[in-house]
């Protein structure tokens, strides 16, 4: 049985530059995939290693179709495509993806060589569906103007919330990345009074000191995406944001990355924001902010990347002993929840469900 392997850079130091990478891979294109895996993190090591203390990292996530096409079945427990969701008034919609390289340095050169040493790779065999340059915008600011990432957990906490643990055990030390990109109303937002964009957030703007309960509003984004138990187990999820933008487009945003564990809880936050808790009390930053992708990846560990067969092997096995439950898939990346409704009937309250 693989030991718990090691994972990818997913908790990777704070960054100040990032490039996030979507790409679609052509039919026939899987052997290149095949042949890239193995080298990610030799070709990371290589650009990397010109400027150490620049921290280059990369994180590699695989989706559900491409993963079919590789290894075909089993896939990972919570593998599935992005699944739309289509609130009142609000849309996350789901985009085409098969590859996500999460690109992030204190650089931005050693980000954009590496990604282009790996486009090289599959020139020919792959697409870029969407190209995200971040950077870091004063302390860690989006472009709203708030502190992004102050309760995105840390240490062993942050360990905790992102790794698969005995519920796959063919992929524990494993994680799942969802990606969207939201592009800002940035008139219409900064013609809020300050007072009121601290409501909309539940945070101060200068201070980034949370509201108190009684001042923070049930659609506040930190509210709806604060996820409790009735036993007080808190549900978290390690985010890095990134602001982007255009100046000549007139083009604002924040690109969401959140990782977890149990991709459920991602979900259940999803749900709460564009659905709204209870339905119809959406997220209010969704008014200013709109998600013009969504993608979820599988993060397999480093030595799945070098050689997959070990665990490929464990899955069968395990699926062999204890078949999942039939696949849930909706419409390939661009419709509502495979049911053909809009997934309010699976709000959960409980993100490990
Ligand atoms: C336009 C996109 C987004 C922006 C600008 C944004 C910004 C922020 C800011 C400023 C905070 C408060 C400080 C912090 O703790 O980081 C925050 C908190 C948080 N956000 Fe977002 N966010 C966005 C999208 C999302 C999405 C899509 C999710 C989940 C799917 C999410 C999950 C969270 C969580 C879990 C917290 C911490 C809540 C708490 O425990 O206090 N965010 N976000």
């Amino acid at each position: 049985m693989p030991q718990q392997g090691q994972p990818q850079d997913v908790l990777a130091p704070p960054a100040t530059a990032a490039i996030f990478l979507v790409v679609t891979v052509r039919p026939g294109g899987e052997d290149a995939v095949r042949g890239l895996l193995p080298d990610i993190a030799g070709l990371t090591r290589a650009v990397g290693f010109r400027s150490p203390e620049d921290g280059l990292s990369c994180v590699t996530g695989l989706g559900a179709h491409l993963w079919d096409r590789l290894y075909g079945p089993p896939r990972p427990r919570g593998l599935h495509p992005f699944r739309a969701l289509a609130g009142a008034v609000h849309t996350a919609v789901s985009t085409p993806g098969d590859l996500l390289f999460h690109l992030r340095a204190r650089r931005p050169d050693l980000c954009f060589e590496l990604a282009r040493q790996l486009m090289s790779r599959l020139a020919g065999h792959a697409d870029v569906a969407d190209e995200v340059h971040g950077f870091r915008y004063f302390d860690e600011r989006d472009l709203l103007g708030f502190v992004d990432g102050t309760e995105s957990p840390s240490g062993p906490d942050a360990v905790a919330a992102v790794r698969v643990g005995g519920e796959d055990p063919a992929f524990t030390g494993a994680s799942y990345v969802v990606v969207q990109k939201y592009v800002h109303d940035m008139r219409g937002w900064n013609a809020l009074p300050v007072e009121a964009q601290e409501l909309a957030m539940g945070r101060e703007k200068l201070s980034d000191i949370e509201l108190p309960d009684e001042r923070k509003p049930s659609n506040s984004h930190v509210a709806l995406n604060t996820i409790v138990d009735a036993d007080g187990t808190q549900h978290q999820i390690v985010r890095d944001n990134m602001p982007f933008g255009s100046i000549g487009a007139d083009e604002f945003g924040t690109y969401f990355i959140g990782y977890a564990g149990d991709v459920g809880v991602i979900e259940t936050m999803l749900e709460k924001m564009f659905i709204g808790d209870p339905p119809g009390n959406h997220d209010r930053i969704l008014d200013f902010s709109t998600a013009v992708t969504g993608g979820l990846f599988f993060v397999p560990t480093a030595d799945f990347l070098d050689d997959p067969s070990p665990r490929l092997a464990l899955a069968s096995a395990a699926t062999a002993a204890d078949p999942p439950p039939t696949s849930d898939d909706g419409p390939p990346d661009d419709g509502p929840s495979g049911d053909g409704s809009l997934g309010i009937g699976s709000l959960r309250r409980n993100g490990t469900s």
